[in-house]
């Protein structure tokens, strides 16, 4: 099948000149052309780190880009697949994956016409990013009954092969809420058999679990595959996001962005996050939390009133579990209970599609998870004897 870039990016988008600035060319010298204040910030105190906050910050992260393109290289999993290793140019960064969901959509979808797939129970942002841009949402379930949450891949491609206005499919891999990782066998059986659109592939999540896409974009034009800083590298306050993407496709989205998207304080803590000690701390993290994962589940799936089968996957810094055989009003009193009489807050899921009775649970340390265990136990067992 072939994909051709030029049909799926909407034509002013394909063709935009990038903005450009005298900074591109020249860097160095006394510096009167972008508007800044020379006086420096108004803000006293600031350490030397913070001292160039006056001036726009580096609109290319190129540096960063390399280093994580090498690292995504490094544990890539598809290492016997002889893939054209990542580099920074197949990157392009974003406030937030939720500002690079935005901008795929925009990039690729017309308004008012054109449509993205998702697959519920998932990420509301693709939806709420494409109502924003009067793009239409088609859905098309996950596997739920059996409990797997995995991509119904057949039922997929053929929505996917009878409406050609879908631009986009959404996958989130590991899933919100659902914590499973969608099988990377079903993922490329749609990017063999659709090349009319782009398969975006959310990995927020991933490094909980392993076997990113990523290195796939060198092999697959229609793959997007987007990542965060906000989850395993515990920077959700700086917002950080990463799109993967061909060369050429993540050009498109470069010249797309606003120029100095990413701030010189987020991209100085970046930098930071992708040093060898502290993509090192960034893999011991995600093993603790993983440890913490199956005790949190061994304790609550053990209670009374509480189904001993966990619902979905558990690829993620999350745990579902469903209460009482997927009783919603005891679910939503024990949300709110957790919340107000306990100061725990987790999320009340059981309106989402397959998660009745469901409550997603966020992995903290050991001592939150402690006092959720404690408080969890206590509330249940004070509303089932109300
Ligand atoms: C699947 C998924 N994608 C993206 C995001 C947002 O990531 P960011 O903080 O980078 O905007 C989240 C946040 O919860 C998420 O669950």
């Amino acid at each position: 099948m072939t994909f051709d870039l030029q049909k799926i990016v909407r034509p002013k988008i394909f063709n935009l000149e990038p903005y450009h600035c005298a900074r591109d060319d020249f860097q160095d010298g006394v510096l009167l052309d972008a508007n800044e204040n020379a006086h420096g910030p108004t803000q006293q105190g600031l350490d030397a780190s913070n001292s160039e906050l006056h001036r726009y910050p580096d609109p290319h992260q190129l540096e960063f880009k390399t280093a994580m393109a090498s690292y995504r290289n490094k544990t890539s999993t598809y290492k016997a697949e002889n893939l054209t290793p990542l580099t920074s140019e197949n990157l392009c960064l974003g406030v937030g994956s939720d500002e690079s969901i935005d901008a795929i959509i925009r990039a690729t979808c017309v308004p008012g016409k054109e449509k993205i797939l998702v697959l519920p129970p998932t990420y509301s942002m693709y939806s709420v990013c494409a109502e924003i841009n009067d793009i239409e949402i088609v859905e098309c379930p996950l596997l739920y009954k059996n409990n797997s949450f995995q991509m119904d891949t057949e039922s997929v491609l053929t929505v996917l092969q009878n409406d050609p206005l879908i631009k986009l499919l959404f996958i989130t891999s590991p899933g919100n809420p659902t914590g499973a990782r969608i099988e990377t066998e079903r993922i490329e059986t749609v990017l063999q058999n659709w090349t009319d659109g782009l398969v975006v592939v959310d990995e927020a999540y991933i490094d909980f679990c392993g076997g990113s896409t990523a290195p796939l974009v060198t092999k697959y034009p229609n793959l997007v595959t987007l990542q965060t800083l906000s989850k395993s590298f515990g920077l959700a306050g700086i917002r950080l996001g990463m799109t993967y993407a061909s060369k050429d496709l993540a050009k498109i989205l470069n010249a797309m962005k606003a120029p100095y998207n990413i701030s010189r304080l987020a991209s100085d803590f970046a930098l930071k996050a992708v040093q060898h000690d502290n993509l090192q701390l960034m893999e011991s993290n995600a093993k603790k939390i993983n440890d913490e994962k199956h005790r949190l589940l061994r304790e609550l799936t053990s209670l009374d009133y509480v189904d001993d089968q966990y619902v979905g996957g558990l690829d993620a810094n999350f745990i579902m579990i469903r209460v009482n055989k997927g009783d919603n009003t005891l679910a939503k009193k024990l949300y709110l209970a957790l919340a107000t009489e306990s100061g725990v807050v987790v999320r009340f899921r059981g309106t989402e599609l397959g998660c009745s009775g469901c409550l997603r649970i966020t992995v903290g340390t050991p001592p939150e998870n402690d006092k959720l265990i404690k408080e969890f136990k206590k509330l249940l067992a004070e509303l089932v004897n109300e």
